[in-house]
């Protein structure tokens, strides 16, 4: 997959995209990063990127060409190799976007490029929207200052779920959000640290077991911290029961 990314602060990529996972990704090239700066795209002595927004108000506007021809230029540069280049996603972070998910995670790895714009809180000339991008997103219901953090938590979130980029596998069809319950408590040696032991079943050999004590406890996590992520897991009949049980108590825990 290939990302580019075009933003007016090319250079708060420079760390995240530095570290861990992410740099083996790169090194065995399973994604690729283009940054961009918006304001390269300018073509006034100041390099002018936004201006006051028409009709008045507080704060400024970026401004629709220097977006425009940087999102063309960056097609451009790959249309020989790309048939595809106008379905291509152009994707807009802004607090009005569509808000980011594991969906949408999984729906984003399905293309071989992305090409996001990082915009600032106090907004993006409407034409951008209109007539430039493909999708909007939001990484939620709180106000960043620009795109660029909510721009590294989708590429985060995608590049994990491209194949070959996790250690093994499984590992990411056993994530929360994708069983659709929250994950179920881990341990590692010692056995007992501080006088705190491990859950015996861990120890135990006994993988069917394991397995059960597992899906009970990922069950009962979800069903104490978010229970509304219940219905659309898919529950046994028995695992229904159980959360249900646990409803009902933790609903008569507060009531007395
Ligand atoms: Cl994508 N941008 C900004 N500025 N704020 C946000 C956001 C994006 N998602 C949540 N808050």
């Amino acid at each position: 997959m290939h990302i580019d990314i075009l933003t007016l602060f090319p250079e708060m990529f420079d760390s995240p995209f530095g570290a861990s996972i992410f740099q083996r990704a790169i090194d065995r090239k399973l994604v690729s990063v283009s940054l961009h700066n918006i304001r390269d795209y300018t073509h006034d002595k100041h390099r002018t990127v936004d201006d006051y927004a028409y009709g008045g108000g507080p704060g400024m506007i970026l401004k629709p060409e220097p977006i425009f021809e940087a999102v063309e230029s960056v097609k451009s540069e790959q249309e020989a190799a790309d048939q595809e280049s106008s379905r291509l996603p152009v994707i807009l972070l802004t607090p009005q976007g569509r808000r980011f998910s594991q969906e949408i995670a999984c729906e984003l790895s399905k293309y071989s490029r992305l090409i996001l714009i990082c915009g600032r809180y106090e907004g993006v000339d409407e034409r951008v929207r209109e007539h430039l991008v493909t999708d909007e997103i939001s990484i939620g219901d709180y106000v960043l200052g620009g795109g660029e953090l909510a721009a590294m938590v989708v590429v985060d979130a995608v590049v994990r779920l491209l194949p070959g980029v996790l250690g093994s596998e499984a590992s990411a069809a056993d994530d929360s959000y994708v069983t659709g319950l929250l994950e179920y408590p881990q341990y590692t040696r010692p056995e007992v640290y501080r006088e705190w032991s491990v859950p015996q079943v861990l120890l135990s050999g006994n993988h069917a077991q394991i397995a059960k004590w597992r899906r009970e406890q990922a069950i009962r996590r979800t069903s104490e911290r978010r229970p509304e992520l219940l219905d659309k897991a898919n529950l046994s009949l028995e695992e229904w029961r159980l959360a249900d049980n646990l409803k009902n108590t933790s609903l008569w825990r507060s009531f007395t």
